[in-house]
Order: structure tokens, then sequence, then C-alpha cells
């Protein structure tokens, strides 16, 4: 059983916890996730590290309500406990000085994007952030991630803050400034991840990703996870979850998120129908 010691609404619909964790808080590196599970009848469900503190052996999941198991964890508050947490998973994120690196944030994504830029950034790389939603009320960790940026551009698709637009906009305007970008992350919902990609595809600059296809044991055992990069067959979990997002199979990956669609909402609609308020 794992503690929450935290817990922070960072917006209507997303939610920052942390929980005691030492080992894991000890082992945790960029870009590595843990598969959660709320409760006894709960689903296995992955989550980034989006960050850990070694001190106070606690890691800090930011998640964002969108089924039944974000919407529990929602419900969750300090003192109460998470049932299981598994983890770190997955490769942790290339580390290295690159030299200019452009890191796109959409939604969500800040999350795990932050811990990423910040070790970036100790490498000694010049750090250009790009950080997107859809409107001012959804944005959140825009002074974090300043903090670790050379660069900030905020973006909200309807305007209601800073620059009106996607972040495929600003990040094709700094690969056009003519300065040399030696790397793109780009980590938020696939379908931006996958337009991050094809902007920056022309410019020859390597692009890598997050990707979030669905999980189950998190350990290359199931095969749930499995996508196509450069035509081979990979395990998002173990050979994941970056990749290099111009080789990425996009429909594919796509496809493969909406198969549980029809299971998701019947059982989003079953759960709201028993406990209501704090979701
Ligand atoms: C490596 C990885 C890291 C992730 N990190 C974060 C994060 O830091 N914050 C965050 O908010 N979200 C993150 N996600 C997505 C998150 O796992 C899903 O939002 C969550 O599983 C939804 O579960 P649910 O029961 O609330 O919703 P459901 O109603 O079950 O599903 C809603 C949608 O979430 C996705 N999803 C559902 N089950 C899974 C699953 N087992 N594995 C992956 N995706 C699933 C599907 O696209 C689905 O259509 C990550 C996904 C992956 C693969
Ligand atoms: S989640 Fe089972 S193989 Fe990746």
């Amino acid at each position: 059983m794992y503690r929450i010691v935290t817990k922070q609404k960072l917006n209507p619909v997303i939610d920052l916890i942390s929980i005691q964790a030492p080992a894991l808080a000890r082992k945790a590196k960029p870009g590595q996730f843990v598969v959660i599970r709320v409760d006894e009848v709960g689903e296995r469900i992955p989550l980034t590290l989006a960050d850990w503190d070694e001190k106070e052996g606690t890691v800090t999941l930011v998640a964002m309500q969108v089924g039944t198991s974000t919407y529990k964890l929602a419900c969750l508050n300090v003192g109460d406990y998470i049932l299981n947490l598994v983890g770190p998973l997955g490769l942790p994120s290339d580390i290295e000085r690159f030299g200019n690196v452009v890191c796109v944030a959409g939604g969500v994504g800040a999350a795990p994007v932050f811990p990423i830029a910040r070790a970036l950034k100790q490498a000694g790389n010049r750090i250009i952030s790009i950080l997107g939603a859809r409107n001012k009320d959804l944005l959140f960790w825009q002074e974090r991630l300043q903090s670790v940026s050379d660069e900030l551009i905020v973006t909200t698709d309807d305007g209601s803050y800073a620059r009106k637009g996607v972040v495929t906009e600003p990040l094709k305007g700094v690969l056009e400034r003519g300065a040399r970008i030696d790397r793109v992350v780009a980590i938020g919902p696939a379908i931006m991840m996958k337009f991050c990609s094809s902007t920056t595809k022309p410019f020859g600059v390597p692009t890598f990703v997050s990707l979030n296809s669905i999980m189950v044991d998190g350990t290359g055992m199931c095969g749930c996870c499995r996508v196509s990069v450069g035509g081979v067959t990979k395990f998002a979990c173990v050979d994941g979850p970056d990749f290099d997002g111009h080789e990425v199979d996009w429909d594919l990956l796509f496809k493969r998120q909406q198969i549980y669609l029809a299971e998701e909402k019947h059982s989003l609609e079953l759960w709201k129908s028993c406990h209501c308020q704090s979701a």
C-alpha cells in the first residue's frame, strides 16, 4: 500500500499526487513511468514519473481524468492509499549534451516533459520549451518549465492566454529561425506528437516522442502496448516509451488506442452512477 502525502488540483481535470515510495524515488529516471492499481477492483494504468524526491522518499504523478481509474485516483486525498505501484518501468530518456533542444509539451504532457527538460538542462543543453493547452484553465507548470528553460513559448488553442494556436506553429517558427536545433522532444496527445514529428521531419531534426499506447503489465509480457517503429514491432513498455517520432506508425497507434473505447465508456458510466461528487 502506498500512502498519498500531497494532493493538488493543477486544473479542473488534472491532479498532482505525491506518494510515499522510497525505493522507487531512489531509482527514478526522467522518461520512466509506473503502473498503478488504485484498488483491488482497479485496472492497471501507466503514469509517468513527473518528479521524485529521494530525500523525502516520494514520487509525484500527474494524472488527467479521462476514465474510471483516473477519476478514482482524483477522488483520493492525502492519507489515502494506492493499492499497487510498480516501477520505475521503461527505458529512461536519452540525456546527453546535444546542444539546442526544443521540448514540446501538450496538455498533461507538461508533467512528463518537465523532468526530461530539467535533466537535459543539467546536462548542458540550451532548452527552448513550448507549452500548449486548449485554454488558459488547462495550463499548468508554466513556472516549473520556465525554471529549466532558456526560452519558454506558451500557446493556447483558443487564445485565452499567451500566443493563440497550437504548439506546432511556434515549433515551426523556432526551426525556421535558422539557429541549429539538435533535438526535439515532444510529449502530449498522440495526435500532437504525430504533428510535431511531421513538422520537424523536413528540417531533419531528430524528434523523440513518448508513446502512450495501452499497457497492462508494463514489463513486456502481454503485448498490449505493441507499436510499430521503422516497420519493426516494439513494445512501448520495455523498448520505449521514447521512440523516433519520424519512424512511428501513427495510424496503428491511433487504432490500438481505440480498442476498448466501448468498454471504457461503459465502465465510466457505471462508476459515475455510483460515485459522483469529487470527480
Ligand atoms: C507510458 C505511459 C505514460 C503515461 N503517463 C501519463 C501521465 O503521466 N498522466 C496522464 O494523465 N496519463 C498518462 N498516460 C495515459 C494514462 O495511462 C491513461 O489516461 C489512463 O490509463 C486512463 O485510464 P482510465 O481508466 O482513467 O481511462 P479509460 O476509460 O480506461 O481510458 C481512457 C483512455 O485512456 C487510455 N488508456 C486506457 N487504459 C490504458 C492503459 N492501461 N494504458 C495506457 N492507456 C490507457 C486509452 O487511450 C483510453 O481510450 C500514460 C500512458 C502511458 C502508456
Ligand atoms: S504492457 Fe504488456 S507488453 Fe507492454
